[in-house]
């Protein structure tokens, strides 16, 4: 007699679709602007800033070739001012670009990369329309929708010198799917009980793959642009999208103005009761105040 079990189905998840970057296509744009340029994905890396960085600091001028390196998953991401990036494979896009640059003045170079991938992500809007993706100065980008302003983005710029050369390290994490992390994670100006956005909210079904393919060689032309005439040619750009303009803003030394957009140089002008400041520290966080907010988040 052969033993009777239940019949039970197991229900296992299937394994992630493997993803498909657009590594090819995005060297076939770049290469023939960036000569030596490559494109690099890794599975898994610390963080792509700092794995950049370490090869630069390695081998110097051997490791300044041009790279655009993408990781799927980074197990140490790093934000700005120490913070952590938590990111997930295939929620958030990951990628630094690393290059030689030498621009006159480097202020405003964040600004720069926070245009580009904005135009990138949401190139039409007509001019009587204000645009969901904005710009917080100097390094996120947030989407508007009807639960407010929430992070979309955010980037971190790094540089690093080897006698005369100088090498910049573009980080940039994009939230493409709404992130499911526990507990949720406490992003840069945000009030902690809002979900960071996601690129999905306004583009339905883009991935990661997709989203890259997108941003990487609008990325470079800008940066590319940025070392040759700075940021002027960017600031009416910015101010299409500039997220705090007009509004009250405090000042992480606790002082309180209102945001007047940025100047030629990239620097936040804020009109306080000591009359206009020029914020241009990256290092000073600041904080849109709502009204009616017990304190400004
Ligand atoms: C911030 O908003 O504080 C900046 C976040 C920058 C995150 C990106 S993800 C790719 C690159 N590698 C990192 O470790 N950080 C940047």
């Amino acid at each position: 007699m052969t033993e009777q079990r239940p019949h039970t189905s197991t229900m296992s998840t299937p394994p992630p679709a493997p993803i498909r970057w657009p590594a090819e296509a995005i060297w076939e744009a770049v290469a023939p602007l960036l000569p030596g340029f490559t494109v690099e994905v890794l599975p898994t890396v610390d963080s792509t800033n700092t794995e950049l960085m370490r090869r630069f600091r390695a081998a110097g001028p051997a490791a300044a070739e041009p790279v655009l390196l993408v990781a799927e998953q980074q197990s140490a991401g790093r934000g700005r001012r120490g913070r952590a990036w938590q990111s997930r494979t295939g929620d958030s896009l990951t990628f630094s670009l690393g290059m030689a640059l030498q621009p006159a003045d480097w202020s405003g170079l964040s600004l720069a990369v926070g245009i580009s991938i904005a135009e990138s992500l949401q190139p039409q809007v007509p001019a009587t329309d204000q645009p969901r993706i904005r710009l917080k100065w100097p390094n996120d980008l947030w989407l508007a929708d009807a639960q407010g302003e929430r992070k979309l983005a955010g980037i971190l710029v790094e540089t690093a010198s080897w006698g005369e050369l100088r090498y910049v390290v573009i980080g940039v994490g994009i939230n493409v799917r709404t992130l499911a992390l526990t507990p949720a994670p406490q992003l840069d100006d945000q009030p902690a009980a809002l979900a960071p956005a996601a690129l999905q909210d306004i583009l339905p079904g883009i991935d990661v793959a997709q989203a890259l393919a997108l941003v990487a060689a609008p990325l470079v032309q800008a940066v590319q642009a940025f070392g040759l005439f700075g940021f002027a040619p960017f600031q009416a750009r910015f101010a299409a999208r500039d997220a705090l303009a007009g509004r009250a803003v405090q000042l992480s030394d606790g002082t309180e103005g209102m945001a007047h957009g940025v100047g030629e140089n990239g620097a936040l002008l804020v009109h306080t009761a000591a009359g206009m400041k020029e914020i241009t520290s990256s290092e000073v966080s600041v904080r849109p105040v709502f009204p009616g907010s017990a304190r400004p988040c």
